[in-house]
Protein backbone atom coordinates (compact mmCIF):
# COMPACT_ATOMS: atom_id res chain seq x y z
CA UNK A 1 0.00 0.00 0.00
CA UNK A 2 3.27 2.11 -0.31
CA UNK A 3 5.06 3.60 -3.39
CA UNK A 4 6.87 6.31 -4.32
CA UNK A 5 7.34 7.67 -8.15
CA UNK A 6 9.56 10.76 -9.61
CA UNK A 7 8.88 12.42 -12.30
CA UNK A 8 10.22 16.14 -14.20
CA UNK A 9 8.77 19.48 -14.83
CA UNK A 10 8.10 20.22 -18.55
CA UNK A 11 7.52 23.49 -20.16
CA UNK A 12 5.31 24.18 -23.05
CA UNK A 13 6.83 25.05 -26.60
CA UNK A 14 3.49 25.42 -27.66
CA UNK A 15 1.32 26.55 -24.75
CA UNK A 16 -1.61 25.81 -23.06
CA UNK A 17 -3.91 28.43 -21.41
CA UNK A 18 -7.74 27.92 -20.72
CA UNK A 19 -10.33 25.47 -19.78
CA UNK A 20 -13.66 23.99 -21.60
CA UNK A 21 -16.82 24.42 -19.65
CA UNK A 22 -17.98 21.67 -17.79
CA UNK A 23 -15.26 21.04 -15.63
CA UNK A 24 -12.84 17.86 -15.68
CA UNK A 25 -10.45 20.18 -15.73
CA UNK A 26 -10.37 19.96 -19.78
CA UNK A 27 -8.04 22.37 -21.49
CA UNK A 28 -9.74 24.69 -24.38
CA UNK A 29 -6.28 24.36 -26.33
CA UNK A 30 -3.90 21.71 -27.04
CA UNK A 31 0.09 21.69 -26.25
CA UNK A 32 3.35 20.43 -27.21
CA UNK A 33 5.87 20.36 -24.71
CA UNK A 34 9.36 19.24 -23.52
CA UNK A 35 10.04 17.31 -20.22
CA UNK A 36 12.98 18.47 -18.67
CA UNK A 37 15.92 16.17 -16.97
CA UNK A 38 17.48 19.09 -14.26
CA UNK A 39 14.62 19.10 -11.69
CA UNK A 40 13.10 16.72 -9.97
CA UNK A 41 9.66 15.49 -7.75
CA UNK A 42 9.55 12.74 -5.44
CA UNK A 43 6.50 11.97 -4.19
CA UNK A 44 5.75 8.97 -1.38
CA UNK A 45 1.83 7.71 -1.22
CA UNK A 46 0.90 5.52 1.57
CA UNK A 47 -2.85 4.46 1.70
CA UNK A 48 -3.28 4.28 5.55
CA UNK A 49 -7.19 2.54 6.90
CA UNK A 50 -6.20 4.60 10.26
CA UNK A 51 -6.48 8.16 8.61
CA UNK A 52 -9.52 9.86 8.55
CA UNK A 53 -8.79 12.26 5.48
CA UNK A 54 -5.53 12.12 3.08
CA UNK A 55 -3.06 14.18 4.68
CA UNK A 56 -0.72 16.15 2.15
CA UNK A 57 3.17 17.41 3.05
CA UNK A 58 4.54 19.52 0.32
CA UNK A 59 8.44 19.88 0.60
CA UNK A 60 8.42 19.39 4.56
CA UNK A 61 4.80 21.17 5.05
CA UNK A 62 1.87 20.58 5.52
CA UNK A 63 -0.22 21.89 2.43
CA UNK A 64 -4.05 22.23 2.83
CA UNK A 65 -3.71 23.97 -0.61
CA UNK A 66 -2.65 21.27 -2.44
CA UNK A 67 -4.69 18.76 -0.65
CA UNK A 68 -8.02 19.34 -2.19
CA UNK A 69 -6.86 18.82 -5.97
CA UNK A 70 -4.76 15.47 -4.29
CA UNK A 71 -7.88 13.82 -3.11
CA UNK A 72 -9.64 14.67 -6.13
CA UNK A 73 -6.87 12.76 -7.89
CA UNK A 74 -6.94 9.86 -5.31
CA UNK A 75 -10.68 9.67 -5.17
CA UNK A 76 -10.31 8.71 -9.33
CA UNK A 77 -8.38 5.87 -8.14
CA UNK A 78 -9.98 4.70 -4.75
CA UNK A 79 -13.27 4.57 -7.37
CA UNK A 80 -11.51 2.35 -9.58
CA UNK A 81 -9.85 0.26 -6.93
CA UNK A 82 -13.32 -0.08 -5.12
CA UNK A 83 -11.77 1.60 -2.03
CA UNK A 84 -12.34 3.95 0.78
CA UNK A 85 -8.97 3.95 2.48
CA UNK A 86 -7.14 7.54 2.77
CA UNK A 87 -3.36 7.84 2.20
CA UNK A 88 -0.50 10.36 2.98
CA UNK A 89 0.82 11.78 0.41
CA UNK A 90 4.85 13.18 1.09
CA UNK A 91 6.45 15.33 -2.06
CA UNK A 92 9.69 16.99 -2.38
CA UNK A 93 11.02 19.36 -5.42
CA UNK A 94 14.24 19.88 -5.93
CA UNK A 95 13.60 23.49 -7.24
CA UNK A 96 11.32 26.28 -6.59
CA UNK A 97 7.80 25.84 -6.25
CA UNK A 98 4.66 27.29 -7.85
CA UNK A 99 7.09 30.01 -9.39
CA UNK A 100 5.76 28.82 -13.13
CA UNK A 101 8.64 25.89 -13.03
CA UNK A 102 5.70 23.66 -13.92
CA UNK A 103 6.38 21.96 -10.18
CA UNK A 104 1.97 21.09 -10.33
CA UNK A 105 3.30 18.98 -13.42
CA UNK A 106 5.43 17.26 -12.27
CA UNK A 107 4.01 16.94 -9.12
CA UNK A 108 0.55 15.21 -10.29
CA UNK A 109 2.35 12.91 -12.65
CA UNK A 110 4.44 11.20 -10.00
CA UNK A 111 1.19 10.88 -7.49
CA UNK A 112 -0.37 9.27 -10.25
CA UNK A 113 2.05 7.03 -10.75
CA UNK A 114 2.52 6.15 -7.00
CA UNK A 115 -0.65 6.20 -6.26
CA UNK A 116 -1.54 3.78 -8.73
CA UNK A 117 1.20 1.20 -7.98
CA UNK A 118 0.50 1.53 -3.99
CA UNK A 119 -3.44 0.42 -5.06
CA UNK A 120 -1.88 -2.20 -7.43
CA UNK A 121 -3.94 -1.21 -10.26
CA UNK A 122 -1.57 -0.84 -13.24
CA UNK A 123 -3.34 1.74 -15.29
CA UNK A 124 -3.03 2.53 -18.92
CA UNK A 125 -1.12 6.08 -19.35
CA UNK A 126 -4.54 6.81 -20.71
CA UNK A 127 -5.96 6.59 -18.11
CA UNK A 128 -2.68 7.75 -15.82
CA UNK A 129 -3.17 10.95 -17.37
CA UNK A 130 -7.16 10.91 -16.80
CA UNK A 131 -6.04 10.89 -12.99
CA UNK A 132 -2.94 13.71 -13.43
CA UNK A 133 -4.63 15.78 -15.57
CA UNK A 134 -7.44 16.48 -12.09
CA UNK A 135 -4.34 18.00 -10.67
CA UNK A 136 -2.91 20.04 -13.37
CA UNK A 137 -4.03 20.45 -16.93
CA UNK A 138 -0.01 20.07 -17.79
CA UNK A 139 0.43 16.94 -15.78
CA UNK A 140 -0.12 14.52 -17.83
CA UNK A 141 2.60 15.73 -20.76
CA UNK A 142 5.03 15.29 -17.57
CA UNK A 143 3.64 11.18 -17.62
CA UNK A 144 6.36 11.28 -20.92
CA UNK A 145 9.64 11.89 -21.57
CA UNK A 146 11.27 13.87 -24.20
CA UNK A 147 8.57 15.98 -26.39
CA UNK A 148 4.91 15.04 -25.30
CA UNK A 149 1.91 16.48 -27.13
CA UNK A 150 -1.23 16.68 -25.70
CA UNK A 151 -4.62 17.47 -28.22
CA UNK A 152 -8.02 17.29 -27.72
CA UNK A 153 -9.55 14.87 -29.69
CA UNK A 154 -13.47 15.19 -32.15
CA UNK A 155 -15.16 13.20 -29.62
CA UNK A 156 -14.46 15.54 -26.73
CA UNK A 157 -11.92 13.54 -24.85
CA UNK A 158 -7.87 14.26 -24.55
CA UNK A 159 -5.59 12.60 -25.43
CA UNK A 160 -1.57 12.62 -24.18
CA UNK A 161 1.01 10.90 -26.02
CA UNK A 162 4.60 10.84 -26.90
CA UNK A 163 5.69 13.00 -30.18
CA UNK A 164 9.42 12.55 -30.62
CA UNK A 165 11.78 10.60 -28.27
CA UNK A 166 14.20 12.68 -26.18
CA UNK A 167 17.46 11.32 -28.28
CA UNK A 168 16.03 11.94 -31.11
CA UNK A 169 16.11 15.28 -30.90
CA UNK A 170 18.35 16.00 -27.93
CA UNK A 171 17.79 19.78 -27.33
CA UNK A 172 18.85 21.81 -24.25
CA UNK A 173 17.30 23.86 -22.23
CA UNK A 174 18.84 26.76 -19.60
CA UNK A 175 16.27 28.18 -17.31
CA UNK A 176 17.30 31.69 -15.71
CA UNK A 177 15.48 32.34 -12.01
CA UNK A 178 14.46 35.68 -11.98
CA UNK A 179 12.37 35.52 -8.62
CA UNK A 180 11.67 32.21 -6.25
CA UNK A 181 8.31 33.42 -4.33
CA UNK A 182 5.20 31.68 -5.48
CA UNK A 183 3.02 33.37 -7.88
CA UNK A 184 0.36 35.99 -6.86
CA UNK A 185 -2.27 34.07 -9.14
CA UNK A 186 -2.60 30.81 -9.48
CA UNK A 187 -2.86 29.09 -13.29
CA UNK A 188 -6.33 27.61 -12.45
CA UNK A 189 -7.70 31.47 -11.60
CA UNK A 190 -5.85 33.13 -13.85
CA UNK A 191 -7.32 30.84 -16.80
CA UNK A 192 -10.66 31.34 -15.65
CA UNK A 193 -9.97 35.45 -15.62
CA UNK A 194 -8.79 35.13 -18.79
CA UNK A 195 -11.56 33.36 -20.53
CA UNK A 196 -14.19 35.86 -18.75
CA UNK A 197 -12.20 39.03 -19.35
CA UNK A 198 -9.88 38.91 -22.29
CA UNK A 199 -11.00 40.47 -25.80
CA UNK A 200 -7.84 38.42 -26.89
CA UNK A 201 -9.19 35.00 -25.27
CA UNK A 202 -11.04 34.14 -27.87
CA UNK A 203 -9.02 34.59 -31.00
CA UNK A 204 -5.84 32.63 -28.91
CA UNK A 205 -8.19 29.63 -28.90
CA UNK A 206 -9.41 30.45 -32.67
CA UNK A 207 -5.63 30.22 -34.09
CA UNK A 208 -4.34 27.94 -31.96
CA UNK A 209 -4.88 24.59 -34.04
CA UNK A 210 -2.60 26.14 -36.54
CA UNK A 211 -0.04 27.10 -33.82
CA UNK A 212 -0.04 23.03 -32.35
CA UNK A 213 0.18 21.68 -36.32
CA UNK A 214 3.33 23.97 -36.70
CA UNK A 215 5.03 23.03 -33.88
CA UNK A 216 4.40 19.35 -34.41
CA UNK A 217 5.60 19.33 -37.87
CA UNK A 218 8.78 21.52 -36.58
CA UNK A 219 9.55 18.51 -34.11
CA UNK A 220 8.86 15.76 -36.09
CA UNK A 221 10.91 17.50 -38.68
CA UNK A 222 13.81 18.79 -36.45
CA UNK A 223 13.47 22.15 -37.43
CA UNK A 224 15.17 24.69 -34.95
CA UNK A 225 14.01 27.56 -37.26
CA UNK A 226 10.61 26.84 -37.46
CA UNK A 227 9.79 25.70 -34.00
CA UNK A 228 11.73 28.78 -32.60
CA UNK A 229 9.23 30.61 -34.13
CA UNK A 230 6.04 28.99 -33.36
CA UNK A 231 7.48 29.15 -29.55
CA UNK A 232 7.80 32.21 -28.86
CA UNK A 233 4.65 33.28 -31.14
CA UNK A 234 2.99 30.73 -28.76
CA UNK A 235 4.24 32.37 -25.87
CA UNK A 236 3.65 35.89 -26.33
CA UNK A 237 0.24 35.06 -27.18
CA UNK A 238 -0.20 33.54 -24.18
CA UNK A 239 1.11 36.47 -22.35
CA UNK A 240 -1.12 38.88 -24.58
CA UNK A 241 -3.87 37.26 -23.29
CA UNK A 242 -2.60 37.40 -19.81
CA UNK A 243 -1.51 41.29 -20.01
CA UNK A 244 -5.04 42.07 -21.15
CA UNK A 245 -7.19 39.83 -18.56
CA UNK A 246 -8.82 41.68 -15.62
CA UNK A 247 -7.32 42.36 -13.20
CA UNK A 248 -3.80 41.93 -15.53
CA UNK A 249 -1.57 39.29 -14.77
CA UNK A 250 1.58 39.95 -14.93
CA UNK A 251 3.71 37.13 -14.07
CA UNK A 252 7.18 38.57 -15.47
CA UNK A 253 10.05 40.74 -13.58
CA UNK A 254 12.54 43.52 -15.35
CA UNK A 255 14.99 40.34 -15.58
CA UNK A 256 12.34 38.63 -17.43
CA UNK A 257 12.69 41.27 -20.66
CA UNK A 258 16.23 41.75 -20.37
CA UNK A 259 16.85 37.75 -20.95
CA UNK A 260 14.19 37.68 -23.42
CA UNK A 261 15.94 40.91 -25.18
CA UNK A 262 19.36 38.75 -24.54
CA UNK A 263 18.01 35.78 -26.24
CA UNK A 264 16.79 37.56 -29.55
CA UNK A 265 20.32 39.26 -29.58
CA UNK A 266 22.26 36.21 -29.49
CA UNK A 267 19.83 34.37 -32.27
CA UNK A 268 20.42 37.78 -34.21
CA UNK A 269 24.49 36.63 -34.22
CA UNK A 270 23.93 33.15 -34.82
CA UNK A 271 23.04 31.32 -31.88
CA UNK A 272 20.38 28.68 -32.52
CA UNK A 273 18.12 29.15 -29.18
CA UNK A 274 14.57 30.55 -28.32
CA UNK A 275 12.62 31.70 -24.92
CA UNK A 276 9.81 30.23 -23.56
CA UNK A 277 7.77 31.86 -20.34
CA UNK A 278 5.25 30.35 -18.39
CA UNK A 279 3.20 31.71 -15.46
CA UNK A 280 5.48 33.23 -13.70
CA UNK A 281 9.00 35.12 -13.81
CA UNK A 282 11.39 32.34 -14.95
CA UNK A 283 12.99 32.60 -18.81
CA UNK A 284 13.53 29.40 -20.29
CA UNK A 285 15.98 29.48 -23.27
CA UNK A 286 15.83 26.33 -25.62
CA UNK A 287 19.16 25.76 -27.57
CA UNK A 288 21.02 23.49 -29.60
CA UNK A 289 23.42 21.53 -27.44
CA UNK A 290 26.61 23.57 -28.89
CA UNK A 291 25.37 26.73 -27.46
CA UNK A 292 24.32 25.97 -24.16
CA UNK A 293 27.96 27.18 -22.80
CA UNK A 294 27.18 30.66 -24.26
CA UNK A 295 23.32 30.92 -23.55
CA UNK A 296 24.06 30.08 -19.56
CA UNK A 297 26.93 32.46 -19.41
CA UNK A 298 25.15 35.15 -21.06
CA UNK A 299 21.70 34.46 -19.02
CA UNK A 300 23.77 34.02 -15.60
CA UNK A 301 25.25 37.99 -16.29
CA UNK A 302 21.76 39.32 -16.85
CA UNK A 303 20.97 41.73 -13.48
CA UNK A 304 18.29 40.07 -11.27
CA UNK A 305 18.65 36.74 -12.27
CA UNK A 306 19.87 34.61 -9.19
CA UNK A 307 20.76 31.17 -10.64
CA UNK A 308 20.75 29.05 -14.27
CA UNK A 309 19.74 25.71 -14.12
CA UNK A 310 20.97 23.35 -17.39
CA UNK A 311 18.59 20.68 -18.18
CA UNK A 312 18.64 18.44 -21.47
CA UNK A 313 15.41 16.41 -22.21
CA UNK A 314 14.25 13.56 -19.33
CA UNK A 315 12.28 10.60 -19.08
CA UNK A 316 8.80 10.33 -17.73
CA UNK A 317 7.32 9.82 -13.79
CA UNK A 318 8.17 6.25 -13.17
CA UNK A 319 8.34 4.25 -10.16
CA UNK A 320 11.22 5.00 -7.61
CA UNK A 321 14.02 2.55 -7.46
CA UNK A 322 14.42 2.22 -4.24
O1 LIG B 1 -0.92 22.81 -15.41
P1 LIG B 1 -1.61 24.11 -15.16
O2 LIG B 1 -3.08 23.94 -15.17
O3 LIG B 1 -1.10 24.80 -13.94
O4 LIG B 1 -1.31 25.08 -16.41
C1 LIG B 1 -0.03 25.55 -16.75
C2 LIG B 1 -0.11 26.36 -18.00
C3 LIG B 1 1.21 26.95 -18.49
O5 LIG B 1 2.30 26.43 -17.80
C4 LIG B 1 1.21 28.46 -18.31
C5 LIG B 1 1.36 26.65 -19.98
C6 LIG B 1 1.58 25.19 -20.31
O6 LIG B 1 1.07 24.74 -21.34
O7 LIG B 1 2.30 24.53 -19.55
Amino acid sequence: MRATATAHPNIALVKYWGKRDGGRNLPAVGSLSITLDGMRTRTAVEFDPALQSDEVTLNGRSDGGTAARVTACLDLLRDRAGRATRARVTSANDFPTGAGLASSASGFAALAVAADRSLGLGLSLADLAEVARIGSGSAPRSLFGGFALLRNEPDGGVRCEPWLAAADWPLRVVVAITATGPKATSSRDGMAASRDSSPLYREWVRSHDADLAAGMAAVRQRDFAALAAVAERSCLKMHAVMFTTEPALIYWEPATVDCLQEIRKLRQRGTPVFFTIDAGPQVKAICEPAAVATVSATLAAVPGVSRVIECGLGSGARIADD
